[in-house]
């Protein structure tokens, strides 16, 4: 079995470890500066091995691939130095904190030959799939806009803004969706509980198809929302993952303008048809999303989510940043 290192067992971490030894998928090694996180991992698992040294990861020779699921800061600093002694890296969102960093990471694992995936683990949930072949299929004709609203109350992070916590998610999804990147963003926002850190943000994208895309993003909700609408030609669709059972709303919703016939007619007509619900699969997206990085690393193949989109996702987040921080300007990508 392939052994692996993993750092990080905070809150994601031990999501990332149960999927990991469920799915037995490999054997892990366990990193955490924290001693009371490693004692954790001892009373569940007691079998894995377990240390407080990053380094102890890295200098393993049997270690195949390292799974990064520490905070956004340190991403970099951790990648690099796994790369650097040809680890595979499974890092996770966003890749890293600013579009220098995330390139840096993409060269050094093209040179060292490594295999680099970002977790964005929203492009393997059986919603988003099902939306992808939906669009696909050109079910809903032209995509118009899309809104996607992810806001909760809470957990506030210490050391970066909502945008850089929770867009990765948005953001991945909706470019895996179009098969785009936006030409332009802008964005406002405001650190309402703590100063410096902005918890709520409202995000607005342009891309090159003419689709425009509104986000919402908050910490400070008084109830949690996961909701993505997108408005295309023929049909509108409603993505609320806060539901257990129809997830995916499809409506056969929408207006047509005729030609007019005679000078000055103007015609609308408003079409309101079928609401359907499509059937969806049942696993879990983590499950998956590791499962296809070990299949990689096996069969040497590029994963999914590869560093370029770990890449893409961070230069958009950067730019939002950026217009964020100068009131809304409009900030070309
Ligand atoms: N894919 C998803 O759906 C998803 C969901 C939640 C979080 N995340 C991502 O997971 C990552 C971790 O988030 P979290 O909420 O678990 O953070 P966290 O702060 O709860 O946990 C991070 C852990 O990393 C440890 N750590 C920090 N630096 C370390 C180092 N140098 N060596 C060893 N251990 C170190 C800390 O002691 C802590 O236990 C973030 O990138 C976050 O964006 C992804």
């Amino acid at each position: 079995m392939m052994k692996v290192g993993l750092i990080g067992y905070g809150y994601w971490g031990p999501n990332i470890l149960r999927n990991l030894v469920e799915g037995q998928l490999v054997e892990v090694v366990c990193c955490d500066l924290d001693e009371k996180k490693l004692q954790k991992i001892q009373a569940r698992y007691p079998a894995i091995k377990t240390t407080g040294k990053a380094e102890d990861i890295f200098n393993d020779p049997e270690i195949k691939a390292v799974f990064i699921v520490t905070p956004i800061s340190t991403h970099f600093s951790l990648a690099k130095k796994a790369l650097e002694k040809g680890k595979n890296v499974f890092v996770e969102k966003p890749m890293a904190a600013s579009v220098s960093e995330a390139s840096e990471l993409v060269k050094l694992a093209e040179k060292n030959k490594c295999t680099l995936m970002v977790g964005h683990t929203f492009e393997f949930s059986p919603p988003v799939l099902k939306i992808k072949e939906i669009i696909n299929k050109g079910e809903l004709g032209d995509i118009y806009f899309m809104s996607s609203t992810r806001v909760n109350l809470g957990l506030h992070q210490k050391d970066v803004s909502v945008i850089w916590d929770l867009a990765p998610h948005d953001f991945s999804i909706i470019f895996f969706l179009l098969d785009e990147v936006p030409t332009s963003v802008q964005a406002i926002g405001r650190d309402c509980v703590k100063k410096g850190i902005p918890d709520v943000a409202f995000i607005d994208m342009k891309f090159p198809s003419g689709i425009i895309v509104h986000t919402e993003l908050s910490w400070l909700a008084p109830s949690k929302i996961r909701n993505t609408t997108i408005v295309g030609s023929k049909k509108m669709l409603v993505y609320d993952d806060t539901q257990t059972v129809e997830k995916i709303k499809l409506f056969d919703h929408g207006v047509d303008f005729k030609d007019p016939e005679t000078f000055g007619e103007y015609q609308l007509s408003y079409r309101t048809g079928d609401i359907i619900s499509p059937k969806l699969k049942t696993f879990e997206p983590l499950r998956e999303e590791l499962r296809h990085f070990i299949d990689c690393l096996k069969l040497n193949q590029a994963p999914r989510t590869d560093g370029e989109s770990g890449l893409r996702v961070v230069k958009v987040l950067e730019a939002a940043e950026q217009s964020m921080k100068q009131q809304g300007k409009l900030i070309s990508i």
